[in-house]
């Protein structure tokens, strides 16, 4: 893939600080890819690998540069599905009050099955926490968490994560799916972004 850099984004280049550029997330994904299909094979061989097989569940929309890439790295059967969780308001999030919009669709129920749940950043761990409350109604047969960036400074809810790609600093990031206001989504790259908040 051919990407752009951080000059060809016109009138947004002077707000954004890259923080990894497209080739170091491409290698860090591809090491992560490769470790969830060795971790997994065994889950693809035997009489029930078809019930049983591995299912991804993002979280909308931050995870979906990650998902595509990530799924491609993969080298065993695998699927996909997508929840959305969405916060009533800003300060809802602050509190944990959270509601899952989508549930995962019946064709590619969790119940019984080895679930990865994939998620673009964790910061204070609260999104994490309420959809893996939920997944675990569903019974898994295992349940574990694969996130792109952590920023661990601010973690209120210890939940293991067994594949990462980095930590960052406690920095607002965008781009590689990440937004501010729903924009920088399109940005082969994370960077830091100075904002009227900051
Ligand atoms: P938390 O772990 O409950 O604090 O929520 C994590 C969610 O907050 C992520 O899924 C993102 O949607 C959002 N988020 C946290 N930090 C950032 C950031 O630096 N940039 C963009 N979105 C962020
Ligand atoms: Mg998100």
């Amino acid at each position: 893939m051919k990407y752009h850099v951080l000059e060809d984004y016109y009138e947004l280049s002077d707000k954004l600080e890259v923080v990894l550029t497209p080739e170091q997330i491409e290698e860090r994904v591809w090491e992560m890819g490769r470790a969830i299909s060795a971790d997994y094979a065994h889950v693809t061989k035997g009489e029930d690998a078809e019930k049983h097989s591995l299912l991804l569940i993002g979280l909308m929309k931050g995870v979906i540069m990650f998902m595509a890439d990530l799924m491609r790295t993969i080298t065993i059967p695998v699927e996909v599905d997508f929840m959305r969780t969405a916060s009533r308001t800003s300060a809802a999030a602050d509190i944990g009050l959270m509601e899952l919009q989508y549930r995962p669709s019946l064709p590619t129920s969790v119940t019984n099955r080895h679930i990865i749940f994939v998620e673009d950043i964790i910061d204070k761990g609260l999104m994490l926490n309420h959809a893996l409350r939920t997944l675990r109604l569903f019974n898994p047969a295992s349940l574990e968490v694969c996130t792109m960036f952590e920023k661990p400074t601010f973690r209120l809810i210890d939940t293991p994560v067994k594949y990462k790609g980095f930590d960052l600093p406690h920095k607002f990031v965008v781009g590689y799916g990440l937004d501010y206001r729903e924009k920088y989504r399109n940005l082969p790259f994370l960077a830091a972004l100075r904002t009227e908040r900051q």
